[in-house]
């Protein structure tokens, strides 16, 4: 049996999902159940003076109508509300007072027995304010922002060097308002059970995160409380923290001693959590050799008015590229908004977009080829740190992306490349983010007829846990992936950390692996129990399970069926639960890396511009499954073509509001937008990282897929458009 590790290998859920048989929170039944919808704040800052539901509960069908004034008894302190990624600060709480805090902030809970009549309700209800002056504008309180963290060591004289330095580039870069735009909108269905038990289906990336949280606010029993989210349909980040539809459900459920079901509507899925606005300046500078002398690189974010969240945007810059000074500052700015979120390679897809123009609007300054500039200063060690890598294979993803893509072929010179009446523009730019690995636990229950379950708390938002999860028991328990069933997404099952910052694969791919180091010894007992046993005297480490046999590791002829080993002992079924540690490992960076490489062209009349080409070079260790893998930088780059050309929450600063909070004025690329992209994973063996070598895929695609993009739009036009998106005005402008 070849292993299933390694292999481009099927959704095990795809069936269920493509036949429309996977129940995502929005969708699980109870009897006798009643709908929520919510009323949100027209105001960006205030207090509530009035609200009156009299209408509201006049309409037939009506239950309730739940305000800060009438909800069921919540936690009063901070931790209460507090959940395992809170940022400092203050967590939002909803319906908790009269305060408003931003636009769009739910109010109300309108509870009905029919969806469409607690929609209809919650026009109804009557709102006066007390409002206060608000901003929701970076640019303007840009000179009011604070530093909240140095997130690395300065070295050298960063200022000194730059001022002496022979080339130099400095440059400002924004990234806007960004959302995360699921398929899925926000929906939790709480299932009221008699005395109170609760079982709460959530579109959540962590479901223990979330029980743990309901059971704070409400100052529940642990027992009481079950949160389970089989399938989510996209999240990237926006269900790392509890959002506020799993509170007012609760409430509701609580309060009506009823089964509830909210499904935020899509506008209301923007005032929820987001990419945040970011002024990112770098200051490189260079030898006429393309040898780095120093880099500086601020950023000032804005986050909200009660938390303050901040990502690493900057210590990216000279982490990758050698330069003996360094420096690098984190501000952040405070507005009448909700707070931030991560969004799919937090702080980096942000930082290194700016850092990877820098890098090529400083190529242009000396003449150099982008690649070539970027080997020049290639570090093997982490600069920062000076700690070396447990792997980085990125000159070989330079390499075989420039190979793939015909680099070679490149004039440098800008609005050289034409195609018709075309512009052709062909731009990089480098990819890097963390290696990074949770404590996980796993269970796994082998019966005597070869069936195996697999389970974990852990989710799987789209990304393949559960095909990964069944690749890797597969092949420790030696059984066809088809008689695996995993489980995952209760909050019930053994413990996981929210699925994020691409560290699932890796963390419980190794609980699995530790799980079934124990099933294997116990059926190894169980197999020299037998008489003549031919694997007596063999340790654990001295067999594998593989087609149904523990065989010895050395000579496969010495081997016992374990359908029989099991039947011999008397057991019909094998029970194991374990987690995996991952020792601190100060000296080693842990990080993964790509080579973009984009084609543009643009319409020379009228500025519209088609990325026509991507290779995507990534070197992330070992990979379980070659095509979810591949899948999920893929769909990096789909978002890396939004970040660069489309993608931007527009407000109306005038009332604190998002005025294209819905997905026909937000644009996100289609179908048409998205051309050939060509995905190569570069061989990168890793025995330091983790006993498999497996680092995380999810995030990395996105990380400098904008920049290259962005690169090539300048060689296209000679235009160089530094705050995105590079929309057509701003091109022709
Ligand atoms: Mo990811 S932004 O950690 O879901």
């Amino acid at each position: 049996m070849k292993p299933y590790i390694g292999t481009p290998t099927s959704r095990v859920d795809g069936r269920v999902k493509v036949t429309g048989m996977a129940q995502y929170a929005g969708e699980f039944e109870a009897p006798d159940l009643a709908y929520g919808s919510v009323v949100t704040s027209t105001i960006a800052k205030g207090r509530i003076t009035r609200i009156d539901a009299t209408q509201a509960l006049a309409v037939e069908g009506v239950l309730d109508v739940l305000t800060h004034e009438n909800r069921p008894k919540m936690g009063a302190t901070d931790q209460a509300f507090t959940d395992e990624v809170a940022p400092a600060g203050s967590p939002f709480r909803p319906l908790y007072d009269d305060k408003v805090k931003f636009n769009g902030q739910p109010i109300a809970l309108v509870i009905a027995e029919e969806w469409e009549i607690a929609r209809f309700a919650a026009t109804l209800v009557h709102v006066e304010y007390e409002a206060e002056g608000h901003n929701t504008d970076l640019h303007t309180r840009r000179d009011k922002a604070f530093v909240v963290e140095k997130p690395d060591k300065p070295r050298g004289d960063a200022a000194k060097a730059f001022a002496a330095a022979v080339v130099r580039h400095e440059a400002e870069y924004f990234i806007p308002v960004e959302y995360h735009n699921p398929m899925e909108l926000f929906a939790a269905t709480v299932v009221w059970k008699d005395g109170g038990k609760l079982t709460v289906f959530d579109k959540t990336q962590g479901v223990q995160n979330v029980q743990r949280y309901v059971c704070g606010v409400f100052g529940l029993k642990s027992d009481d409380v079950r949160v389970m989210s089989p399938f989510v349909g996209g999240a990237f980040g926006s269900g790392l923290r509890p959002q506020y539809e799993v509170v007012l459900a609760v409430q509701g459920a609580l309060q009506l001693k009823r089964s509830v079901r909210l499904v935020l509507a899509r506008e209301q899925m923007y005032g929820l959590g987001y990419r945040p606005a970011t002024i990112e300046r770098v200051a490189i500078g260079a030898r006429a050799d393309g040898s780095l002398d120093t880099i500086t690189h601020e950023a000032i974010a804005m986050t909200s008015q009660y938390e303050e969240f901040s990502r690493n945007d900057t210590s990216w810059s000279a982490l990758l590229y050698k330069s003996p000074n360094a420096k690098y500052e984190h501000k952040l700015s405070r507005l009448d908004v909700p707070t931030p979120s991560d969004m799919r390679a937090p702080g980096a897809a942000s930082g290194v977009y700016a850092l990877e123009c820098a890098m090529d609007e400083l190529a242009v300054a000396l003449k150099l080829d982008p690649v070539e500039l970027r080997m020049r200063c290639y570090s093997d060690r982490d600069q920062n740190t000076g700690a070396p890598f447990t792997s980085k294979q990125l000159k070989e993803c330079y390499r075989k992306g420039a190979e793939l893509f015909g680099w070679s072929k490149r004039n440098s010179e800008p609005r050289s490349m034409r195609d018709g009446t075309d512009l052709v523009g062909w731009g990089m730019a480098t990819g890097v983010w963390e290696a990074l690995q949770m404590p996980t636990g796993a269970r796994i229950v082998l019966s005597g007829n070869g069936h195996a379950e697999v389970s974990c708390a852990t989710s799987d938002i789209g990304t393949g846990t559960y095909t990964v999860m069944a690749q890797v028991a597969a092949d420790m328990l030696g059984v066809p992936i088809d008689n695996v069933t995993v489980k995952l997404g209760d909050s019930t099952l053994p413990h996981s950390m929210v699925e994020g910052g691409s560290w699932t694969a890796a963390s419980v791919s190794h609980a699995i692996a530790v799980t079934a180091d124990e099933v294997r010894k116990e059926l190894l007992g169980l197999a020299q129990k037998m008489p003549k046993s031919p694997l007596a005297g063999l340790q654990a480490e001295d067999v594998v399970l593989a087609d149904g046999m523990i065989a010895a590791r050395q000579d496969s002829s010495r081997a016992v069926s374990v359908a029989e080993a099991m039947q011999h002992g008397g057991v019909d079924r094998i029970v194991h639960e374990r987690s995996a540690e991952f020792p601190e490992d100060t000296k080693h960076a842990r990080n993964t890396h790509s080579a973009i490489f984009a084609e543009v062209k643009v319409d020379e009349q009228l500025g519209v511009i088609r990325v026509t080409r991507v290779v995507n070079a990534v070197a992330v260790g070992r990979i379980i499954n070659t095509k979810t893998a591949a899948s999920q930088v893929m769909g990096s780059v789909v978002w890396g073509i939004g970040m660069a050309l489309h993608e931007e929450a527009l407000y109306d600063h005038s009332f604190g509001r998002i005025m294209n909070a819905n997905i026909a004025e937000y644009h996100v690329p289609v179908n048409a937008d998205v051309q050939d992209i060509k995905v190569i994973f570069v061989d990168e063996p890793d025995n330091i990282v983790n006993p498999l070598g497996i680092k995380g895929v999810g995030e990395i695609g996105i990380v400098g897929a904008a920049a290259a993009i962005a690169n090539a739009v300048y060689h296209a036009t000679g235009k160089r458009v530094r705050d995105l998106p590079i929309t057509i005005d701003k091109v022709l402008g």
